[in-house]
């Protein structure tokens, strides 16, 4: 039987009386489960790329919570790894990249496809295993961050080369973007094919980019990613998260042509809400890591404003490590009690 699951009939505009939910990194380190089985593996990409284990680290998250839906365990950094330049995670230092040589970069569709076999694997297996009305998510950075870690290689620098590149090598920077669109269109269409039933794009490092830098380097190339996958796949809403992006918020999603506008904790959701879209989003992840009344009025008060036109709860970013799983499973009990 095909059942169209809750949350994406919402990403599809329907509007609902009890919001669906899911969190931002809800597989990862704050779960006891999840510290087991990323000391079994050894290391983070071991991880991801064995689909046993990324499987049974997608749904471990369901198991404990009223989920509505299940995002894939992998990382954003597949795409540039796939694409040739070399990636590790180091402990305490989060993704170290290799050096980056775009005349080397490869972007055919074999090429990904054989790298990310494994990521399509755990879809299948994800897939196989979730309940007809829960979701799979998949997705991948939005050119422009996975650009920053490309250009600077280390993630917790700020981006100064890539950030200098935009403004001083625009010619440069756009023939990066274009390997990673191209390379992207090929993983997301893969996820699609083997399971996934929407697609959030990821661009964290939004804020970097001002008013006119932002429409280059992450609103087109974002809607040339929209588009390729509406050409092929029409039914799939996509998510945009353009995180504590400035400037005009209708501006961004009428040119991306999102279906879905994920809310950073900073953005504005009395501007958002006038707008004529799925908004998902946007409790703080410190409220959840202190848990209790403070979380529970913020999580109310989000669903005031936004309930009342299509619209599925999450935090403005990704759970913080050191949360307890009680206040994840607080939060979601008020949500749905
Ligand atoms: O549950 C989920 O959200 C699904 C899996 C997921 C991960 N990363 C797992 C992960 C998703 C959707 C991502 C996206 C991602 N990865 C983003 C975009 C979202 C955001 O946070 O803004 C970015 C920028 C990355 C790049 C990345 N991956 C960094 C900078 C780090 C190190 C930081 C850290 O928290 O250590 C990672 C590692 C990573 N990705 C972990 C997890 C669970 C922790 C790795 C570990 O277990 O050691």
């Amino acid at each position: 039987m095909n059942v169209t699951p809750k949350i994406i009939r919402a990403y599809q505009g329907e509007t609902q009386n009890t919001p669906c939910a899911w969190l931002m990194r809800q597989a990862g380190r704050y779960l006891p489960e999840y510290r087991a089985l990323r000391a079994e593996a050894g290391s983070f990409l071991q991880l991801c790329y064995t689909p046993e284990w990324a499987a049974e680290v997608t749904l471990q998250p369901l198991r404990r919570f009223d989920l509505d839906a299940a995002i894939l365990f992998s990382d954003i950094l597949v795409v540039p790894h796939a694409m040739g330049q070399s990636l590790d995670f180091k402990a305490g230092e989060g993704p170290v990249l290799g050096p980056l040589d775009v005349t080397n970069l490869s972007t055919s569709r074999d090429a990904i496809e054989s790298f990310t076999a494994p990521v399509f694997e755990t879809v299948k297996r994800v897939r196989a295993e979730l309940n007809p009305d829960q979701a799979l998510i998949g997705f991948c950075g939005a050119p422009w961050t996975v650009a920053c870690y490309m250009i600077d290689r280390r993630g917790k620098t700020g981006f100064p080369k890539a950030r200098q590149m935009a403004s001083d090598a625009p010619d440069d920077l756009q023939v990066i973007i274009d390997h990673i669109v191209t390379a992207s269109l090929h993983y997301l269409r893969g996820q699609i094919d083997a399971g996934a039933q929407a697609i959030q794009i990821f661009d964290s490092w939004a804020a970097y980019l001002d008013q006119e830098s932002l429409m280059r380097w992450s609103t087109q190339p974002i809607a040339r990613l929209v588009k390729s996958l509406k050409n092929s796949h029409p039914h799939i809403p996509i998510i945009g998260f353009p995180r504590g992006m400035t400037g005009s918020m209708k501006e961004w999603v009428d040119h991306t042509n999102v279906d879905v506008l994920a809310l950073g904790t900073d953005a504005d959701r009395k501007t958002a809400r006038e707008l004529d879209i799925c908004l998902q989003g946007n409790l703080s992840p410190e409220l959840l890591l202190q848990g209790g009344q403070a979380m529970v009025d913020e999580a109310r008060s989000i669903i005031t404003d936004l309930n009342h036109k299509p619209f599925v709860f999450n935090l403005g970013h990704g759970v913080i490590k050191e949360t307890s799983p009680a206040h994840v499973a607080e939060l979601i009990n008020a949500i749905k009690g």
